[in-house]
């Protein structure tokens, strides 16, 4: 195992180029199963997550090649295969975007339930609920959850659950209406931006697909898809925390590719919290140089503030002037962060879902643990700033989801290695 070991203190200047966005790539990658033709992928970016996604979609007969141009060639060359099987769903939960292209093209799925992780509850009942109403038979055995159908049928259906809308529940019944006879209405459907390049991918393959990007989508089925040339967007959830680098270190980045467009929400946050942000000559230029105001925010389905962005959040917040409160509305156990933070000189109490965080002068580093992703995201930023030394163990929850972190942090002016971790 790896570890960052951070010396606090630098302030960040210089540029970013943001990578592809990894929640965008996974589905569309999903996707490729659907289709009869080559896909040429430009920005996948090169992240454990999509590894882990290419080596389920060579076992499902998917096969992928990266060019010299950092292009990915993906094509399908065998369609017997239909199980996608623990180990791999377990490592990673987005394997469950295979449910939806395995069900529609090969007209069965076995996937394995990806249980819950360190963020909370994980269910996937939305994903099978919409996939029956398309006229699929399901069955749990044996901890996966088996799909059937001779012939999927469009139908209209509410796709919202306790908690809003469901983003890769969304993606699968997309995929699997895409192929359906007839239209399916999807009401409640998700609006993040990673959606609608699903859409715009699987469009430009020959699927009929409007209404993406709002929560009511038609998708009126044709028999087959072919292949396509397509660019993956750019990653929100690594540009909000680049932004939020910025802010931390009282510094000045700017971060091309990224969208401002997709991120209105984190921009009217930290412009409230006193950060600098405006539209730059190729993405966005942010600073930060005045003291820190506490804001309230509650995370929220698209267009509304991220929960993968909470985390980073609430390290920026823990050194604002005043109180702060965030509200966790996606997934209300999403804290396992707050107790690495506190270790760190923060001062952060939870209600619930809610988290009060009474500013501090400063953080002090220490060693802590990453729990998932975007923790060890807020664990980082808050090493950037922290009096001495942090080491953010367990690295490789970081390399699911940000590409090369450290080289991308140091070419600005972090002072922040990846170091072996001695058990
Ligand atoms: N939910 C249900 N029933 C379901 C599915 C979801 O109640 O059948 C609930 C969830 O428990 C949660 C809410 O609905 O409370 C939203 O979950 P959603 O299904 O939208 O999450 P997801 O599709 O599993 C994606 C991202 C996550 C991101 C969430 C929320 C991918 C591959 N993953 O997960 O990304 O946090 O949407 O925006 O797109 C990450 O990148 O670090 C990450 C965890």
């Amino acid at each position: 195992m790896e570890l960052f070991e951070i010396a606090g203190g630098s302030r960040l200047k210089g540029t970013v180029q943001i990578s592809g966005a990894k929640n965008a790539a996974l589905p569309i990658l999903a996707a490729c199963i659907l289709c009869e033709d080559e896909v040429v992928l430009h920005n996948v970016p090169d992240l454990a997550d999509v590894r882990s996604m290419l080596t389920l979609l060579q076992r499902l007969g998917v096969m992928s090649e990266r060019k010299e141009d950092g292009s990915l060639h993906v094509r399908v060359e065998d369609e017997m295969n239909c199980h996608a099987e623990y180990e791999l769903v377990s490592k990673m939960r987005a394997s469950v975007c295979v449910m939806g292209p395995l069900l529609a093209k090969r007209k069965r799925a076995q996937v394995a339930m990806p249980g819950g992780c360190a963020i909370g509850v994980r269910p996937v009942g939305l994903h099978v609920q919409g996939l029956e109403s398309l006229g699929a038979d399901s069955e749990l055995i044996g901890g996966d959850m088996m799909l059937r159908a001779k012939k999927l049928r469009g139908t209209e259906m509410f796709l919202g659950g306790a908690f809003g809308s469901s983003v890769t529940g969304t993606a699968n019944v997309m995929m699997a209406a895409v192929l359906a006879e007839g239209r399916t209405v999807i009401e409640s459907a998700a609006c993040e931006p990673e959606i609608t390049d699903l859409a715009d991918f699987l469009n430009a393959c020959g699927a009929r697909i409007s209404g993406h990007g709002t929560p009511r989508m038609v998708i009126d089925g044709v028999t087959k898809i072919s292949g396509c040339e397509h660019t993956v967007i750019p990653d929100r959830i690594e540009t909000g925390t680049f932004m939020i680098a910025a802010a931390i270190t009282n510094g000045e980045l700017e971060l091309h590719g990224g969208r401002l467009e997709h991120l209105i929400a984190v921009v009217d946050r930290l412009r409230r919290v006193g950060v600098n942000i405006e539209r730059g000559e190729k993405g966005i230029a942010v600073s930060s140089s005045r003291r820190l105001e506490p804001v309230e925010l509650t995370t929220q389905p698209y267009p509304g503030f991220p929960t993968d962005l909470q985390a980073q959040t609430m390290a920026l917040l823990c050194l604002a002037d005043g109180n702060s409160i965030i509200v966790e509305k996606i997934f209300p156990d999403r804290f396992l962060h707050m107790a690495e933070l506190n270790r760190m000189g923060a001062n952060l109490r939870r209600e619930g879902g809610t988290v009060i965080i009474h500013g501090v002068r400063r953080l002090i580093g220490a060693p802590v643990m990453a729990s998932d992703l975007r923790a060890s995201a807020a664990l980082i930023l808050a090493g950037l700033i922290a009096k001495g030394q942090t080491r953010v163990r367990r690295a490789y929850h970081i390399d699911r989801g940000y590409e090369r972190i450290e080289e991308k942090l140091t070419a600005v002016g972090a002072d922040i290695r990846r170091l072996p971790e001695q058990d």
